[in-house]
Order: C-alpha cells, then structure tokens, then sequence
C-alpha cells in the first residue's frame, strides 16, 4: 500500500485592483446573471458568466423547480446554453458568483460536483482548459486554470471503454 498526495493550486485576491481586468468584467457579468435567477425554494441565487473564444459573454443562472431535481445550476445553465447556440466555438472561462435572502456571501462560490463534471467534458470537447473565477458578495476571489484542481480522478469517457 502507499500513500500518494494530489496537490492543487490555485490563485486568491484580496483586493479586486489586482484581479485582471478581464475577470473583473466577467465576475460583474456573472453579478449582472444573478437577475435572472429563479430561486424561491433555497432563496440562494448563482450566477454565471462564460467567456468565449470569439469574445461573446453567455450569462446563466440557477432555474429551481417545485420538483426539486428539475432544477439547473447556473453553471450548467450557461453552460449548456453556449454548448446548444454555439457548439463550435471554445469556453475560455467561467465566473461564479452567488448570493442569499438571508445572509452576505462572504466565502467564493464554488461549482457543485456535477458543474464540474459538466466543465471536465466541456474542456475535454474543445481541447483547452477553462479558467475558472469563484467569488462571493465580499471577500477573496479564487481562481483555478483548469478543472483538474476542483476535480482530481475525474470520470472521462476513455473511462467508457475497455482498457488491458
Ligand atoms: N447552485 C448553483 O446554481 N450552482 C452551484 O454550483 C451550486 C448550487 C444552485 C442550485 C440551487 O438552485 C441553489 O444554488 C441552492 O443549492
């Protein structure tokens, strides 16, 4: 037996002056997506903001439903919606961002297990990583490149077929 450690890297700000200006501006499309979002049942809403390769920003937010599991994260509403409209063109990066009815969001919105699963096969299509900005109402942002730091041993479709 061995013990073996995954490490992940990540970057974080304290202050917005020292972000790019290029996340900055999605981090406050992924803010402007929170308009959107349709969340009575958790009252916590996500928004999101995808940067294309040809410059387009698609927005998303989360969609809930009295039937709770037919309901959509906001990641995955962005997404699916980029994937759907604009099928050829890559997703360079995704800003997340959420906040309550009841409390500030002081700590990064981090994707669920499944929006990460969902950004591992959208990097995977297209063949490049996707910068990925977490962030709350207040607080340090974070950011990864790529979502083999949110998402070690991911399930691939190579996992689909037969391996000697
Ligand atoms: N939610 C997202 O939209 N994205 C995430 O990555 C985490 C959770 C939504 C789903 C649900 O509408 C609400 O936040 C509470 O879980």
């Amino acid at each position: 037996m061995k013990i073996k450690k995954i490490n992940i890297e990540y970057e974080e700000y304290a202050e917005d002056e020292k972000l790019l200006s290029s996340d900055l501006k999605l981090i406050s499309e992924a803010t402007t997506a929170l308009d959107g979002s349709y969340a009575p049942y958790s009252e916590f809403h996500v928004g999101s903001a995808l940067l294309l390769s040809n410059g387009q920003i698609v927005r998303g937010s989360n969609q809930e439903n009295a039937a709770y599991p037919s309901g959509l994260c906001a990641e995955r509403v962005a997404l699916f919606h980029a994937s759907s409209n604009y099928p050829d063109v890559a997703v360079n990066a995704i800003a997340i961002t959420g906040k309550s009815d009841h409390f500030i969001t002081t700590d990064p919105i981090t994707p669920c297990g499944s929006c990460r699963q969902v950004i591992a096969e959208t990097e995977k299509r297209q063949g490049n990583k996707i910068r990925i900005i977490m962030r709350g109402e207040k607080g340090v942002t974070r950011i990864v490149e790529g979502i083999n730091s949110l998402l070690p041993m991911v399930f691939h479709e190579e996992k689909l077929k037969k391996t000697k």
